[in-house]
């Protein structure tokens, strides 16, 4: 897959995305990331690419002209028109199904803006889709690009060591992970449940699954109206539901 990153602070992506997992992955060739400074986009004295807003108003506006060149010199020996990702809190909020949605495509480009944002005439010209990480306000995009980025190249095949990697963890089949545990088998005097250090597979299965639906029901309940659940499994939340309700009377 390859990413490119539309950016006022290159440094600041490149040092994430060129560590661990997704490191890994751009030294094996397996992702290409590339990180393109807007700035050396515009054409004037300062490398100015803001300037003031039209109609008035605080701060700065980050320039059509610039982005959209910066955009044609990355998609210059595209054969097709890549996805053009606009990270703003204006946008869908992001999610594990949409990280999979993306890490089907051969080609994204992320738009980072800055100041009080991007003149809207190239967010138009260049199509692009907004993506919010939640509704909170971040500086600019960059940190949002990351967690956008990192979510989908780890669904890219070969970035993980293992399809087992992914497949049993949270939210992948819209249920929270069940608890891990490792050596030693007993920290501050607490132990590690019977069931796991007993080598049957199948009871480990079972109660993993469990575990995950408590934890959802829990934790996150919204998340079991989207999530696979069997009949018996749905029979048993609802009993929890029922017990749980009962308690407060
Ligand atoms: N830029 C500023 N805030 C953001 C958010 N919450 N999500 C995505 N991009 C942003």
């Amino acid at each position: 897959m390859r990413i490119d990153c539309l950016t006022l602070f290159p440094q600041m992506l490149q040092s994430v995305l060129e560590e661990s997992i997704i490191g890994r992955a751009v030294k094996n060739e397996i992702l290409d990331i590339r990180y393109t400074n807007i700035r050396d986009f515009a054409e004037n004295k300062h490398n100015r690419i803001d300037d003031s807003p039209y109609g008035g108003g605080m701060g700065m506006v980050m320039q059509a002209e610039p982005i959209y060149r910066a955009f044609c010199e990355v998609t210059k020996d595209a054969s097709a028109k890549p996805r053009v990702i606009y990270l703003s809190p204006q946008g869908r909020v992001f999610n594990q199904a949409i990280a999979k949605e993306l890490s089907t495509e051969e080609h994204l480009v992320f738009l980072c803006g800055h100041y009080e944002g991007v003149d809207e005439r190239v967010l138009e010209a260049l199509e692009v889709e907004e993506l919010s990480i939640g509704d909170y306000v971040l500086t600019g995009g960059e940190i949002a690009a990351m967690a956008v980025i990192d979510a989908v190249a780890r669904l890219v095949p070969g970035v993980l060591p293992s399809e087992e990697a992914y497949s049993e963890e949270s939210l992948y089949n819209g249920l929270l992970e069940y608890p891990q545990y490792t050596r030693p088998p007993v920290f501050m005097g607490k132990e590690v449940p019977e069931v796991l250090l007993s080598g049957h597979h199948e009871k480990i299965e079972k109660w993993r699954r469990e575990q995950s639906i408590l934890r959802t029901l829990k934790k996150r309940p919204e998340l079991l109206l989207e999530a696979e659940l069997t009949e018996a499994e749905y029979d048993w939340v609802e009993s929890l539901m029922k017990e749980d309700n009962d308690g407060f009377n």
